[in-house]
């Protein structure tokens, strides 16, 4: 190909790499929103219920969002929903596999979900300079509704997982899904287009 500028190529590079951890988002959104639906039938209380009911909603917005945006930026959104990596997979395998309704929470909501803004506020960095609009639908869409779910999962720990043997379930699922989501993010890296 024709030499190109250091920054122009410094650009290129980072587009691909960007786009790629977004189509990593585009499946972590969506997944969040199945292991979580068929608990909403099941929350006691509707003031915790109604809410739970809007984060899947909202999870399952964000997933089409930025399915949306690979597309209009020529990438195939489902080339990692279809053929995800391994230990992606394991991971969302566990979240689905969780026996009570606070396990799931401690282990998706409490645990995982809480990496999102922290991961999306330096991508917001990243990828503003090369794609300004990526940037804004992270900023005003994706982290504004994080923001506004954040207290459903402590409230629903702080009032379900009343015994023992619940909350070391619980301890355990967060245990076991940090170490699975981060054998994810490592196989996430070394999968990268070099
Ligand atoms: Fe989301
Ligand atoms: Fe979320």
């Amino acid at each position: 190909m024709d030499t190109l500028k250091p920054k122009e190529f410094l650009n290129q590079l980072i587009a691909i790499r960007e786009a790629f951890w977004e189509q990593m988002n585009a499946v972590m959104e969506r997944k969040a929103a199945e292991v979580t639906a068929p608990w909403v039938g099941k929350i006691p209380d509707i003031d915790l219920q109604q809410p739970m009911s809007e984060y899947v909603v909202n999870e399952l917005k964000h997933a089409s969002i930025l399915r949306q945006r690979i597309t209009e930026l020529n990438g195939d959104p489902d080339a990692l929903w279809n053929q995800p990596l391994k230990e992606l997979k394991e991971l969302w395998d566990f979240h689905a596999s969780l026996g009570s309704l606070c396990e799931l929470i401690a282990s998706v909501q409490f645990g995982h979900e809480e990496f999102f803004p922290r991961t999306s506020k330096s991508f917001i960095e990243r990828v503003a300079p090369i794609d300004s609009k990526t940037a804004a639908i992270y900023r005003d869409t994706l982290l504004a509704d994080e923001e506004g779910h954040e207290w459903i999962a402590p409230e629903i720990l702080r009032r379900y997982a009343t015994d023992g043997a619940t909350q070391r379930k619980c301890l355990e699922a967060l245990q076991k899904s940090c170490e699975l989501f981060g054998k994810a993010i490592q196989s996430f890296n070394r999968s990268m287009p070099a």
